[in-house]
């Protein structure tokens, strides 16, 4: 048996009232389409039938995964007749064809693995995924006769005593190849919304008594997106189970309801995740740290027993035990060896530090390499830019930077020199050298008894 998978995604999403794609919003990080795609994998052939903004959804499409252009939207009938009639399709040998709406990201793998399955063991001429929903505002109603399926009914066809059903229409079937090409081109538009609707396929399944197969599934996998509102409410869907999942696996969470992490991200066992963090992309942190409160992390990487608390990093990698905040802004490419301490209102950039380095307040490193054990004192910076270009600063192991330092880029800081407070450096400190530039200092002897009292001026 072979079985061919089918997206359809060409929709505006008009309820959305939003330029973008309905498909193309972004759950948990991902745009919604690619849950469709993760579940529908595995299947011999895959089509998404893409229309509105085709460009933006065909690059999002996965390897495997061919487009259909839909040019005009007249309706989910529509969209699968224009794929049967492709030139794409043509050669597709499937015995059947599995269909799913591209707005229903809380989809899983298994119920559709079900309904492959009962309907080639009743050899069906169609299966239908439908759910009990406490709310069936929006989806088609199921009209049953006993256990048969008789017909579907839209919301906008719907008669008073129709609106009471709570079975709805999921949007993924699981179509008889045959079936489906003999009956496509017997849709109309004859309704409310003239449009061509898929559904209207079941009644003519019915009439021609031949066999349908349900899968009843749970209300949670077959919430669609058609608003605002309800990406809402299937985001936090996700998002639930996802933090679950990681709980499973050992990570701590002091209050999931603030805590947002995308899909893709990595925690391992023993970490704690503080109230109000935000972990996304690519990001993975390791084993044993503490995370947060209010504490942003994207595309980074976080070595483990690491504790950053009220910090905002992207791009970066932590090689271990570092401690981050609070106030403090990592930047692209910074990449703190092990027992690294950056701390309050420092900022880094495009900068290697060293093991055992610290920059513990008010700096900013800028394009640095910080070798081992050098300490960067409160209030000092690396200047970096010239106004045309950037400047790399090196410090070699164990300097100390004083307080108030300006380190005009480029410049080379020696293994174990030192740089008095207030010193704008703009040439090499070698080695062991203390590096200082500053005017004396002068003290006016009985200067204040001197001056003026001030409302005398
Ligand atoms: C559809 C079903 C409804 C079901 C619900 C489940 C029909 C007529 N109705 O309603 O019974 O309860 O899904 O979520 O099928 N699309 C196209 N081309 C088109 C029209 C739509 O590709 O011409 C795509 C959309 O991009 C979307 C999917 O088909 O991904 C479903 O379309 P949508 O308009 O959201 O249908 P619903 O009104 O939700
Ligand atoms: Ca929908």
């Amino acid at each position: 048996m072979k079985v061919t998978g089918v997206i359809l995604a060409a929709g505006k999403g008009t309820r959305m009232k939003s330029d973008l794609p309905k498909v193309l919003h972004s759950v948990l990080g991902q745009p919604m389409i690619n849950y469709g795609q993760s579940a529908i994998r595995h299947l011999n052939h895959k089509y998404v039938v893409v229309g509105h903004k085709s460009e933006l959804v065909i690059n999002q499409l996965q390897a495997g995964f061919k487009s259909v252009l839909q040019k005009e939207q007249l309706g989910t009938g529509h969209a699968v007749a224009t794929l049967l009639n492709s030139e794409e399709f043509i050669e597709d040998d499937a015995d059947y064809i599995v269909i799913i709406p591209g707005d229903v990201p809380l989809l899983i793998k298994k119920n559709i693995d079900r309904l492959i399955e009962l309907s080639f063991k009743k050899n069906a001429a169609l299966g239908i995924i439908t759910a009990e929903v406490s709310n069936p505002a929006g989806y088609g109603r199921i009209i049953r006769k006993g256990d048969t399926i008789t017909k579907i009914v839209e919301e906008a066809d719907s008669s008073e005593a129709e609106k009471q059903i709570k079975e709805v229409n999921s949007g993924m079937y699981c179509f008889n190849k045959k079936f489906l090409s003999q009956n496509i081109e017997k849709l109309d538009d004859n309704n409310e919304q003239n449009e061509i609707y898929l559904t209207d396929l079941i009644e003519i399944a019915f009439l021609n008594k031949l066999d349908t197969v349900i899968v009843k599934v749970s209300e949670d996998t077959i919430k669609g997106v058609n608003s605002m509102s309800q990406l809402n409410d299937v985001e936090k869907a996700l998002r639930e189970k996802l933090i679950s999942s990681h709980m499973e696996n050992g990570v701590y969470f002091q209050d999931a309801s603030t805590t947002y992490i995308d899909e893709s991200v990595l925690i391992k066992a023993g970490t704690r995740i503080m109230a109000n963090t935000h972990l996304t992309g690519t990001t993975e942190i390791h084993e044993n740290c503490t995370v947060g409160p209010n504490t942003m992390i994207n595309d980074s990487s976080i070595g483990s027993n690491s504790n950053i608390i009220l910090s905002v990093l992207d791009g970066v990698t932590v090689k271990g035990t570092a401690t981050i905040g609070p106030y403090a802004h990592l930047r692209k490419g910074s990449v703190l060896e092990l027992d690294v301490k950056i701390g309050a209102f420092a900022e880094t950039k495009n900068s290697n530090i060293g093991k055992g380095s610290k920059i513990p307040h008010l700096a900013y490193v800028g394009d640095a390499d910080l070798e081992e054990n050098v300490n960067f004192s409160a209030g000092s910076i690396t200047v970096n830019y010239d106004g045309k270009n950037k400047h790399r600063t090196d410090i070699k192991k164990d300097a100390f930077i004083g307080s108030d330092v300006m380190l005009v880029a480029p410049v080379t800081i020696g293994e174990g020199a030192m740089i008095g407070a207030g010193s704008v450096i703009t040439k090499d400190v070698p080695s062991k050298a203390l590096g200082i530039e500053r005017n004396q200092q002068k003290n006016i002897e009985g200067y204040m008894d001197r001056k003026k009292p001030r409302d005398e001026n």
